[in-house]
């Protein structure tokens, strides 16, 4: 039986507790497709491991990723949808996966380690860290140390992170009005066109530097100086800028808000916080952490996946659905919008044993526990041509930073923050954790 959930259902609950209404949504669709009534729009939410893996790979081209948040972000990031972009996107995919990550683990191994004694020096003597703040730093720092290396000072590249921060803030009206076009005058632009100002001050004179030096290195201008289109051509100088814009982007927001979230989760899961430490203790010991390290925090891998399990950043990824289709049974009509939850599917209770239990066993491929579920049980880093060249980037750092915190310091959250996220564009903690640093 087609669902559809109306208006006047929706609109109250999604007002009065959003994850309350998206938390009975799931519930009701029972992993079907349910349409959302929410007024100027009817999008279908999907969920449902088979019929996403019909959306992201079966018939991929008919689901493409414009319109709705797409065309408000493109004027920070550029366009991601055009033949442009998969030419980036290989360039991305090539600089932050598994085997360059082995190339450079030692030089982020080393840049975690400083970026956590500066942040320790900041809390010296007892005086409590803000996590949201903290781990903005950090990780702007790892990124950039390692991705973008010597081209950007640190202070540029704090700099660029908040300036980034502020247009991201800024676009949010024009993301929650999605039917407004660009054009038009809007909430929050002049806001916008200053950041965006901003950020162009900044990466301009750094990729035109860099184009006039040539390429000289592994790091992410370099990389796109050294890139060829299909067709022969080499990036324009807005391409490069949109290049590095959009791999900062992508690279740093969602995975503070994980990082974040991480010490409150840790402060409710008190044995696994004992398991992390204890391999942390037996693997990294009183030594200065290194790239070899990796291969041996399976643990705090499997940490930081059962974290993006429960409270995945991006809890909703939209499509646009070219042509009429099938999903789930159910007709969708061209033109019209889905959704899929990582959310919804990452908890979906006849495909995860123990749903909201917080349980990083459950990641061990050892002995092929996680092999059993189905290719999109797992949503968190999207799938199929746009699913996410980052992920094994973000392990590493989080194994890092994980690592490089425990080793060397006990770390007390304070006053119990609450570990309900709140529900907007993004998932996100409801409060920041503080925090106090003790040398061990
Ligand atoms: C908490 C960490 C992260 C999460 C949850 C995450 C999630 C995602 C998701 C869901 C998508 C696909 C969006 C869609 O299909 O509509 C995506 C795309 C992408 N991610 Fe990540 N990501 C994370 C970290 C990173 C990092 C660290 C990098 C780079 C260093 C990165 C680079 C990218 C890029 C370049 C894309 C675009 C791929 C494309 O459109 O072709 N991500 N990410």
């Amino acid at each position: 039986m087609t669902r559809t959930i109306p208006f006047r259902v929706l609109a109250p609950a999604l007002l009065r507790d959003p994850l309350g209404a998206v938390d009975r949504i799931g519930v009701v669709s029972g992993g079907d497709p349910v349409r959302l009534n929410l007024g100027g729009m009817r999008p279908w939410l999907v969920t449902a491991p088979a019929d996403l893996e019909h959306v992201l790979i079966h018939n991929r081209d008919n689901y493409v990723r414009e319109g709705w948040l797409w065309r408000p972000l493109a004027r920070l990031i550029g366009d991601s949808s055009d033949d442009r972009w998969w030419t980036k996107r290989e360039v991305f995919a090539r600089l932050v996966s598994g085997p360059s990550i082995r190339d450079f683990a030692d030089e982020m191994a080393a840049a975690v380690t400083a970026a956590v004694e500066e942040m320790a020096a900041r809390g010296a003597a007892g005086r409590p860290l803000d996590a949201g703040a903290e781990m903005a730093r950090l990780v702007c720092r790892i990124i950039t140390r390692v991705l973008i290396g010597d081209k950007i000072s640190n202070a540029e590249a704090d700099l660029l992170g908040a300036r980034l921060m502020a247009a991201s803030a800024s676009v949010r009206p024009r993301l929650m009005f999605p039917f407004v076009p660009n054009r038009v005058p809007f909430l929050g632009d002049a806001a916008f066109r200053r950041a965006r100002r901003g950020v162009d001050e900044l990466v301009f004179p750094i990729v035109r530097a860099a184009r006039a030096a040539g390429p000289d290195g592994p790091d992410i201008v370099s990389r796109l100086l050294e890139a060829r289109m299909p067709d022969g051509r080499a990036f324009t100088l807005r391409e490069l800028r949109d290049g590095m814009v959009s791999l900062f982007v992508a690279g740093t927001e969602t995975t503070t808000i994980a990082m974040t979230f991480l010490w409150t989760i840790l402060d409710h899961n008190p044995q696994v916080r004992e398991a992390l430490q204890d391999e942390i203790d037996r693997v990294v010991g009183d030594g200065p952490l290194t790239g070899a390290h990796l291969a041996e925090l399976a643990y705090a891998r499997n940490t930081a996946l059962e974290l993006l399990r429960l409270y995945p950043p991006g809890w909703m990824l939209p499509r646009t659905i070219v042509a009429d289709d099938v999903v789930g049974g159910v007709p969708v009509r061209g033109g019209g919008l889905i959704v899929m939850s990582p959310y919804l599917t990452n908890r979906l209770p006849h495909v995860w044993d123990r749903p909201l239990e917080f349980d990083p066993a459950r990641h061990e491929t050892r002995h092929g526990r996680g092999a059993r579920r189905p290719t999109f049980a797992y949503l968190t880093f999207g799938g199929g041509p746009h699913a996410c060249v980052g992920k094994p980037f973000f392990l590493a750092e989080v194994q890092m930073i994980l690592a490089a915190v425990l080793s060397r310091f006990r770390l007390e959250v304070q006053g119990s923050p609450s570990a309900r996220p709140t529900l907007g564009l993004t998932l996100r903690p409801r409060e920041n954790a503080r925090f106090v640093l003790t040398r061990r």
